[in-house]
């Protein structure tokens, strides 16, 4: 199984068998995360990292997974300071930025255009968001989370009950995720928003197509009874007006009080991060952060195993990570 000089622009591209391989990478990076261990496996190389819409974890932690491989990362942020903003292409600036780089992560704020993107670079472009469209790198490393948090209390994907929060429509981390939950055995799954804010058509046949057990609420009470609790932001972003999204914010807070009355004693909660810490949005409060099931920081964490894990694979050089012993 060969990821390498591949471009990573949707889950759909994965099956069951290469989740794991790379899982299987992730895992080998851990020392090399934490520091333990130094390799250079990557001295030389050049990681684009093109940021033309807001972040904070995907953006550094693909520069740090990069850096921890002993890569160079150099990076635009920001539309307005690149020169798309003078009208120049995505496929013009792909042949560019391509000719300086071995691998190129970016975002962008319209759907598909990390795909166009794509089709001018001339090497390895890996999605870090494109719009409410999808965010391949953010749904793996969710997988590899609720994989490691379900192990931890004997449980497995297949079988498990999870119910995701929110802005189910314009959420991409919900569209990306379902998409690699519809490739697994038997699950329940719980979709909670606003009606207005439901998940779109396409990703909700795929999950039922999948054979899922699938419930469509917009009650948060009665239905949190579940191993995973994935709980998103209201997009503001993506709405016409902040008026608009207004409207939805903080209609589905979870707190520890609504944790203890309404979810298992070891219900997990994910969210892709950031949470809306505004008093009127707040959809995931501070008075959960002490909760030991709260996953939402050991998520963030495992986006650098798991972006160190792709840099790998996309430049080939996964079996080529070894120690490197500093002389210095
Ligand atoms: N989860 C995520 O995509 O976070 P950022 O917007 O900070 O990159």
């Amino acid at each position: 199984m060969s990821f390498k000089g591949q471009h990573i622009l949707s889950v759909k591209q994965f099956d069951r068998d290469n989740i794991q391989y790379i899982f299987q990478i992730a895992r080998k990076m851990a020392p090399y995360a934490s520091r333990k261990k130094r390799t250079r496996v990557l001295d030389g190389a050049i990681l684009g990292n093109l940021f033309f819409e807001p972040s904070t974890r995907t953006r550094v932690s693909f520069g740090c997974a990069f850096n921890l491989l002993g890569g160079e990362v150099r990076e635009t942020t920001g539309m307005e300071s690149s020169a798309l903003s003078k009208g120049e292409s995505l496929y013009d600036t792909a042949r560019v930025i391509s000719s300086y780089s071995d691998v190129i992560a970016m975002r962008h704020p319209q759907a598909g255009s990390v795909a166009e993107f794509a089709e001018g670079s001339r090497v390895p472009v890996l999605n870090g968001g494109d719009g409410a469209n999808e965010h391949p790198t953010q749904a793996l490393l969710d997988l590899f989370t609720i994989e490691r948090e379900l192990q931890a209390s004997g449980q497995s994907i297949d079988g498990m009950h999870i119910a995701m929060v929110g802005d189910l429509k314009f959420g991409r981390t919900v569209h990306s995720l379902s998409k690699l939950l519809a490739l697994y055995n038997n699950l329940k799954i719980t979709l909670i928003s606003p009606q207005e804010l439901a998940m779109p058509d396409e990703v909700v046949s795929a999950l039922d197509n999948a054979g899922h057990r699938l419930t469509i609420t917009d009650k948060l009470e009665g239905n949190l009874n579940a191993d995973i609790v994935y709980q998103t932001r209201i997009q503001e972003e993506r709405f016409p007006s902040k008026a608009e999204a207004n409207q939805y914010r903080g209609k589905f807070r979870l707190n520890q009080e609504i944790y203890t009355r309404h979810c298992k004693s070891n219900t997990v909660i994910m969210h892709p991060l950031p949470r809306d810490s505004r008093l009127e949005a707040n959809e995931l409060d501070n008075d959960l952060n002490l909760n030991p099931n709260l996953a939402i920081f050991r998520q963030a964490d495992n986006g650098i195993l798991v972006r160190m894990a792709l840099f790998a694979l996309t430049l080939g050089v996964q079996d080529l990570v070894q120690d490197y012993e500093c002389t210095v």
